[in-house]
């Protein structure tokens, strides 16, 4: 749209604009622009600033009240430059002085338009990451997992430090983006740093950024995350691994919401909201002495527990049935679905590795797998051939913990037997002779324990 009480202006810059492929409409005032743009806003505005009536800078303004996101480049006499500058702090592209260079507005306008495209692309593309981290994206079968995410849902809203703890695997970096992405800060930045993977010194630059010179090799002031992060989220993974000089500086921002960048004298205010993840027990350092006590209870105002999948182990099947989909598209294969004995072996294994270690062992049999369908033999091999420590899980005698030594040998036995009767297919002889027991005894035991 271009907006200029002359005549001549508006013909020119319309034919102009035209000839590059654009849709002109034209405005004579300050009121007919507000109008039009109501009626159906333009990508571009290019006003004259002095108009009757309302002039430029008084209808940019009003302009910027329907919309936020109004791109207007400005024309301005050389001898009201300083109006320009100022409308370009209130949020204008930008500005020609008249008479003005015709290249030059071509220039400016072509750049505006990408720029416009690329936001909303950028806007687009944010979109996409918020639907992907939308709460039903999590996918659980489990009561524990549910009330967690009834939890998530609650504090997303809310600015508080969250504390997520969790054994590695289960899904805590998931959760922080859940979290962020379901948040009022989602259109901002959601930046993480693992505090365990770098040295002190290292550590404390990426967090706190550093001025020109402040060290060997500091050739240029660099911001840190604690920056970057500002209107957005910052997540500190591993927090327990994070020293105790850093863990001063750390409670000083959390608590002041402000710091100095390293080798700096400025303080830097900054409007973020903190997650923190570890898979160590905070408490428990606190206790050693590992762990500042104020920092940890600056962290944990509200704290979130992912629990481990062999304590939820309904989500297993449900949780593999999703990889199986998500590598059998990633590898452009046609594999269906698990052999049932895959899905016991699955479900029995006490996944040490958690979410982590079965989306690895999905995704190592769809490559190993040749057919329609995922058997043992593409299945590693610790899954496959429990080695005794996994017996228990194998068995799932974990899951009749807690009762008397006399009855969990019980269970073991009437499982040991119902195994090898299965695997004779009833034959009763035979599975005496396997289990080195009488016949008059196994016919016992499966009176015993009903196994007829
Ligand atoms: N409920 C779930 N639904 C879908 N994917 C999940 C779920 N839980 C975890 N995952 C996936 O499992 C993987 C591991 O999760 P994540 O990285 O969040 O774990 P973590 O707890 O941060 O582990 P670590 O302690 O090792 O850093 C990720 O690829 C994540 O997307
Ligand atoms: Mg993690």
């Amino acid at each position: 749209m271009v907006v200029d009480d002359e005549d001549s202006v508006r013909k020119l810059l319309s034919a102009v604009l035209k000839r590059e492929g654009y849709q002109v409409v034209c405005a004579e005032s300050g009121e007919e622009a507000l109008r039009k743009f109501r009626a159906l806003p333009p990508d571009l505005i290019i006003m004259d600033i002095r108009m009757p009536n309302i002039d430029g800078i008084t209808a940019f303004k009003e302009l910027r009240k329907l919309s936020q996101n109004v791109t207007v480049i400005l024309m301005t006499a050389y001898a009201a430059v300083e109006t320009a500058v100022e409308a370009i702090k209130l949020g204008a592209f930008d500005y020609v002085i008249k008479p003005f260079d015709i290249e030059e507005v071509k220039l400016l306008t072509n750049r505006a338009i990408q720029l416009q495209k690329m936001t909303e692309k950028i806007f687009d593309l944010n979109q996409q990451l918020i639907d992907s981290y939308r709460l039903d994206k999590i996918i659980t079968n489990s009561p524990k997992m549910r009330e967690l995410c009834q939890n998530i849902a609650k504090i997303a809203q809310s600015n508080a430090t969250v504390l997520i703890t969790g054994e590695s695997g289960t899904g805590k970096e998931l959760i922080a983006n859940t979290i962020h992405y379901n948040s009022r800060r989602n259109s901002g930045p959601f930046i993480k740093i693992n505090c365990g993977a770098l040295p002190e010194s290292l550590l404390d630059s990426e967090l706190f950024g550093h001025e020109k010179g402040a060290f060997t090799g500091a050739v240029m002031r660099r911001p840190g995350r604690f920056e970057q992060a500002d209107h957005g989220t910052l997540l500190l993974d591993e927090i327990g691994e994070i020293s105790p000089n850093l863990q001063v500086k750390l409670l000083r921002v959390l608590q002041e919401r402000e710091f100095e960048r390293v080798g700096g004298n400025t303080t830097i205010k900054t409007d973020i909201r903190v997650l923190a993840a570890t898979n160590r027990n905070l408490a428990e350092m606190v206790k050693q002495g590992r762990f500042r006590q104020d920092l940890y209870y600056r962290l944990n105002v509200v704290s979130l527990s992912a629990p481990p999948l062999r304590e939820r182990r309904e989500d297993i099947e449900l949780l593999a049935g999703y990889f199986l989909q998500k590598f059998t598209a990633e590898n452009e294969k046609e594999i269906m679905d698990f052999d049932p004995d895959v899905v016991k072996l699955l479900e029995n294994y006490n996944w040490p590795g958690n979410v982590r270690e079965l989306a690895n062992v999905v995704e190592r049999a769809v490559i190993m797998s040749t057919g329609s369908r995922i058997f043992p033999e593409d299945l590693p091999d610790n899954l496959r051939y429990s080695s005794e420590s996994d017996l228990i899980s194998t068995l799932g005698l974990e899951k009749i913990s807690g009762k008397t030594l006399k009855e969990m040998i019980k269970k073991t036995e009437c499982l040991l037997i119902k195994e090898a009767l299965q695997r004779n297919h009833g034959n009763k002889v035979k599975t005496a002779k396997e289990l080195g027991v009488s016949r008059r005894s196994i016919l016992y035991k499966i009176q015993e324990y009903e196994l007829e």
